[in-house]
């Protein structure tokens, strides 16, 4: 993957959030959907058919659940050894709460999540200690993120008080300044509290903590967003060297098209707690055959004067359905221009469209469309 240069950073930082997504599976057209790719070997991640519903109750002294948030709904992917899985989608569309799931944080309501083909949604203990040491996470704001009262050292070497055998006492003090140094961090800083630091040097501690006990697996949760455009850049390129010095492999959440096709290999679009497409980096940018996923990339601001003169809007009506009561069928049908009956019938599946199945065309990647169809948008700088 090429550096990033900080004029990459400024042409890149436009947004997703005014424009919206479709979507929708059930358990058993996710299974459909995930056919893995040739040539990437075994998925050090397998995602499948994940739910998380939070029940809405009503009631004070006795609640009774009313109905449901279905902020995940059926949810399927596979994440490769080494490679970054970017997913994109406008606030609310579920993307924290898949990361949240991944990590364990919250309880699946459904579905399965394979670290290296074993069901971590069905461990406890041990076991699941065990694993979760392999899978770790990167937050949004590295200000609210660190803990203000402890010191650098202390906030990188937490880890280690629960993974004792990756750091022995004796030796921590080392490892952390090994971390700092790997971060692009004087390792002399070990005794300073985070607002001795900017920014983007409490991002960098964020990554050291989270490469503290040797992961495999990196869930960055809009790592840069929080950031100067002026100090993504830096950030970017220095996960893109973690990645390939430790043979990382990351799954980037973020609301920067730009962003993501830079860092992304594959790319999943997601819409009310569901991914509509989901293809390679080039698939996505420059084929992509889902409404929702070209009205995304249509709405990317384009530096370009004469790119911009040619390109076509594609404006997005209505609003964002809630997701306690998403439509039937294909839950984009009330913000797509392309809605038909049949959308509201049927929920589209997530899987290669059967006109392209097969065929030598970067439309040949899963778009959870009836009508899946390539529109030449323009494209993310
Ligand atoms: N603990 C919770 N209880 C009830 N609803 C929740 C809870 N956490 C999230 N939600 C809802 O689930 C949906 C998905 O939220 P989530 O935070 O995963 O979205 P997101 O894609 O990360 O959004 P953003 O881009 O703003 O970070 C939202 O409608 C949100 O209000
Ligand atoms: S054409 Fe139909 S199935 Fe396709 S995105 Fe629009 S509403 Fe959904
Ligand atoms: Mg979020």
């Amino acid at each position: 993957m090429a550096e990033l240069s900080k004029n990459d950073e400024r042409e890149a930082t436009p947004n997703v959030s005014e424009v919206d997504v479709v979507d929708a599976h059930s358990e058993t057209e996710a299974v459909a959907a995930v056919e893995a790719p040739v040539d990437r070997g075994e998925p050090i991640l397998q995602i499948r058919g994940l739910k998380k519903h939070f029940p809405l109750t009503q009631g004070i002294l006795f609640k009774r659940q009313v109905g449901a948030v279905k902020a995940v709904d059926g949810v399927s992917f596979d994440l490769y050894q080494g490679e970054t899985l970017g997913i994109v989608g406008e606030s609310g569309c579920g993307k924290s709460t898949v990361a949240k799931l991944l990590m364990n944080l919250e309880q699946a309501t459904a579905g399965e999540i394979f670290y290296k083909g074993q069901d971590i949604t069905r461990l406890s203990g041990r076991a699941l200690k065990a694993v979760r040491r392999n899978i770790q996470m990167v937050f949004q704001d590295p200000y609210t993120s660190l803990n203000p009262r402890m010191t650098v050292g202390d906030i990188i070497g937490e880890p280690f008080d629960i993974h004792p055998e990756v750091a022995p006492k004796g030796d921590r003090r080392r490892k952390v300044q090994e971390l700092l140094d790997v971060v692009g961090l004087n390792p002399e800083y070990v005794n300073r509290y985070p607002h001795q630091f900017s920014g983007g040097q409490r991002q960098r501690i964020g990554i050291a903590r989270g490469l503290a006990l040797n992961p495999e697996v990196i869930i960055c949760d809009e790592p840069v967003s929080a950031l100067d455009v002026s100090v993504q850049a830096q950030v970017i390129n220095l996960m893109e060297k973690l990645q390939d010095e430790f043979d990382l492999s990351y799954i980037f959440i973020a609301h920067d098209l730009s962003i993501v096709r830079h860092i992304s290999d594959r790319v999943g679009v997601m819409y009310l707690g569901k991914v509509v497409e989901i293809g390679s980096d080039e698939q996505i940018y420059d084929h992509p055959t889902h409404p929702y996923t070209q009205a995304l990339l249509s709405a990317v601001p384009q530096p370009d004067p004469e790119a911009r003169e040619h390109r076509e809007r594609i404006i997005l009506t209505g609003d964002v359905p809630s997701p306690a009561n998403p439509p039937s069928g294909c839950s984009f049908r009330t913000r797509c221009w392309k809605a038909e009956a049949r959308c509201a019938e049927e929920t589209p599946l997530l899987a290669v469209p059967q006109r392209f199945q097969g065929g030598d065309t970067p439309a040949n990647h899963e778009s959870a469309c009836h009508f899946a169809e390539e529109k030449d948008v323009v494209h993310a700088a």
